[in-house]
């Protein structure tokens, strides 16, 4: 059973690797779902094996092994049920919540995975061997540093928490302090012996949670896509350690390729976004947070209703469409097809200017309007966009803020300082559609919204484009 149980955890690895090939490229993203489905299947079914194989063995209690296939199959069975509810139920919108959440529970697990080894080798007097114990210790840090992260990113992205950073004096010296003291514990519960390492091991846990959530709570909101990825990765290692500690290999390698792809995720994004990596590891990145636009006095803003839109639309040559959360919030994709539809029906070239950071999700913007089927090629990057917008008559601003916004070139002291962006306001005409003047996800101001090539086109996005398809005929 063992050598089956192996050759299974091999062939659950390769799928998942397979997996992670397979979402690399949209046209491949649905059939490598469906290899890590089949290796997460598999591995759960050899687990499951592994657990049975002691049943019926001479040499193990019985009650231990039976109580806890039933504790697996119980827990195994509410968590699918869940499961299910959850991912039925979960907008796309709140998608990054959830998986906040999701890397919450797999920090958690690290922790108690790692005090149950603990309290199993001190209750049992197994004799203290250094290496297993600095696995224990790590692996418990990074679990409770990604469980409390990842709590403070799934309040901040569910807004039940305020997105702009938490600024503590000396906020770095405090991570160092974290740090260095974890490592002190760290020593000492090596060569500690039985119960002896109890106290390091609580006291680290303390620090590590404070540390987590300070990591995360220093972190502006227009950040956060990074710090969703990062904590991606920390969860991977969390699962990793997990896997050392509890010496399964299919559990390493898993939690070692979840932790290498969302770092390599992490670095791809902090390129986008214009971070450092290595700030964003150390927490509270990209401001100092001083200042915010949000009190500053950007003179009037003017309005335009939807009619007044269609027929400058109907008279451009060039529009260019920039959506962003707002466009997801109203499910507006349809009619926004319908609208580009038309338009080019006229002979308007329209193209969409996507940011790498619009909406709550990579790939957001591109995942609806695919969906409503607005053809790729005139999708295009904000890299590939930003030159020609001088050039283009129209920019129609879709439920977009942040991505949009003027002061992460304009105001270095603005938490989204140093952001590239979609740099609409170098059109002839935008037209920014929303429902109030309220800030983005960033909470900053948008100077934008006051330029005097700016309109502001106010109500929900859906119900706007819909009256712009009407006027258009
Ligand atoms: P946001 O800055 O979030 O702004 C969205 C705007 O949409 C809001 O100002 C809101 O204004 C408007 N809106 C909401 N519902 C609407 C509706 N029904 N109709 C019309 N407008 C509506 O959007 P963005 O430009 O896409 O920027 C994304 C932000 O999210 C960035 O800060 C990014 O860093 C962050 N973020 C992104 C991700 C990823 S990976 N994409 C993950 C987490 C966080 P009103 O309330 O006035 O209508």
């Amino acid at each position: 059973m063992a050598s089956f149980v192996q050759g299974a955890y091999i062939l659950a690895a390769l799928l998942f690797i397979l997996a992670l090939a397979g979402l690399s490229k949209h046209e491949t993203a649905r059939r490598g779902n469906q290899f890590g489905m089949a290796g997460m299947a598999l591995a759960l079914v050899a687990t499951l094996l592994l657990v049975l194989d002691f049943l019926g063995t001479d040499y193990i209690d019985q009650g231990p092994v039976v109580v806890g296939l039933v504790i697996i199959l119980v827990a195994g069975t509410v968590g699918a049920v869940i499961g299910i509810r959850l991912a039925r139920r979960v907008e796309m919108t709140g998608m990054p919540e959830l998986i906040a959440m999701m890397h919450s529970f797999v920090g958690l697990a690290a922790v108690l995975v790692g005090y149950n080894t603990y309290i199993e080798d001190a209750a049992l007097g197994v004799a203290s061997d250094a290496v297993h114990n600095a696995e224990v210790f790590i692996g418990v840090f990074i679990g409770a540093v990604t469980f409390t992260g990842s709590v403070v990113a799934n309040l901040k992205l569910s807004a039940k928490m305020k997105s702009s950073p938490l600024v503590l004096p000396r906020r770095h010296q405090l991570n160092l302090a974290v740090l260095v003291s974890s490592a002190v514990l760290l020593v000492w519960f090596m060569l500690a012996d039985g119960w002896g390492g109890m106290a390091p091991l609580v006291v680290m846990t303390v620090l590590a949670l404070a540390l987590g959530f300070h990591l995360v709570a220093a972190i502006g909101g227009g950040d956060m896509p990074v710090v969703v990825s990062m904590l991606n990765s920390y969860s991977g290692w969390a699962a990793a350690a997990a896997g050392f500690m509890l010496g399964n290999d299919l559990l390493i390698i898993t939690g070692a390729l979840v932790g290498s792809s969302g770092a390599i995720l992490s670095y791809i994004m902090c390129k986008a976004m214009n971070r450092s990596f290595v700030s964003v590891i150390a927490g509270g990145f990209g401001s100092d947070g001083t200042v915010s636009g949000e009190a500053r006095d950007y003179g009037e803003h003017r309005e335009i209703q939807a009619a007044d839109v269609a027929e400058m639309l109907a008279g451009a040559s060039s529009v260019v469409i920039t959506p962003g959360y707002g466009m997801a919030v109203a499910q507006a994709q349809y009619p926004v097809a319908e609208m580009t539809k038309r338009l080019r029906e006229k002979g308007v070239d329209v193209r969409f200017g996507i940011h790498p950071v619009a909406g709550r999700l990579p790939g957001h913007m591109n995942v609806l309007l695919a969906e409503a089927k607005v053809p790729y090629d005139i999708v295009l990057e904000m890299d590939e966009i930003n030159d020609d917008l001088p050039d283009v008559d129209v920019v129609l601003v879709i439920g977009a803020n942040d991505t949009v916004n003027p002061a992460a070139m304009e105001e270095p002291g603005s938490p989204i300082a140093g952001m590239p962006v979609l740099e609409v306001w170098n059109a002839r005409d935008v037209i920014v559609f929303k429902r109030s003047m309220a800030t983005g996800y960033a909470g900053v101001q948008n100077p934008l919204f006051f330029k005097d090539n700016a309109q502001m086109l106010f109500g929900d996005a859906k119900d706007k484009v819909n009256e712009i398809v009407a006027a258009l005929g």
